[in-house]
């Protein structure tokens, strides 16, 4: 049983950013259209007028202090757009580009988590900090194509290995992935903010800054204290990792390690 009942606010405490970059397209569609009316830029092409929006938009999110590389966002947004609009490529293509992108990146707009996937230094690292000789149970929070799973259910035969993602391609793929070649391993589809914690010894997180908090207090209400937490490149703000692991990848990741306590 889940010890906390409602899990409805862990969604919605921190405001999208994806929201906050639309407002601030919107408002700079605003303060561009006025000039061009007011100051009579009626001479600019399409393009002109589609720089200096971006340049606009981009201006407001440094004022916002958004993270910085929403500003390139910004600066590139309407530009690209009208660029790619001046090929006439059938509309199509963008709806089903956008189907595609939905598919694979489930509802990042909501979580604040995109798809990435933990590099093999991180299954080595992992593997090191496993336990070799007991039995050991480890859910992947938000599992992706499901590699990380499928790497660890061939190094450690006497864990068993969980997953759950949302997006509905990646949780497919890592389905296929294990179907054959791990028989210690699983793979659900579903929110992992509603899955119950409890029974696992380990919970290995990749995800974003943004569910770092919830999720260590999620995991603190639920598994039992003194099971392992992981977090590859996130930390929890404000709790200091009991250890720090250096990767050596390509994204110069890290392993950070906790041992779960009840406040
Ligand atoms: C950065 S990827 C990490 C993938 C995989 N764990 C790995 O290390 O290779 C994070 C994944 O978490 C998934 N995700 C984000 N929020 C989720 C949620 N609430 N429930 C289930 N999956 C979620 C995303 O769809 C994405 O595939």
């Amino acid at each position: 049983m889940m010890k906390s009942a409602n899990h409805k606010h862990y969604h919605w405490l921190n405001p999208p950013s994806t929201l906050v970059a639309l407002l601030i397209q919107i408002l700079a569609l605003f303060l561009v259209s006025s000039s061009v009316i007011v100051f009579t830029l009626d001479t600019l092409s399409l393009f002109e007028v589609s720089l200096l929006h971006g340049t606009t938009a981009a201006t407001i999110s440094y004022q916002q202090k958004m993270p910085k590389w929403w500003m390139f966002i910004h600066l590139a947004f309407s530009p690209a757009l009208i660029a790619t609009l001046a090929l006439s490529i059938s509309p199509i293509w963008f709806l089903v580009s956008f189907l595609i992108l939905i598919l694979i990146q489930g509802k990042t707009f909501q979580t604040q988590v995109p798809l990435y996937l933990s590099s093999n230094k991180a299954a080595e690292g992992l593997t090191s900090l496993l336990p070799q000789e007991k039995r050991f149970s480890l859910i992947d929070v938000g599992c992706g194509c499901g590699g990380l799973l499928s790497q660890l259910s061939k190094t450690q035969p006497k864990g068993h290995f969980f997953g759950i993602e949302a997006a509905p391609i990646p949780y497919l793929l890592s389905k296929l992935r294990i179907m054959w070649s791990a028989p210690n391993c699983n793979v659900q589809w579903g929110d992992f903010w509603k899955h119950d914690l409890a029974p696992y010894d380990v919970v290995y997180a990749y995800l974003s800054p943004v569910p770092m908090k919830l999720l260590w207090q999620k995991a603190c209400k639920e598994m039992r204290p003194g099971s392992l937490f992981i977090s590859n490149s996130f930390i929890i703000p404000g709790i200091e990792p009991e250890q720090t692991i250096e990767l050596n990848d390509l994204t110069g990741s890290r392993l950070y390690l906790w041992h779960v306590f009840n406040y």
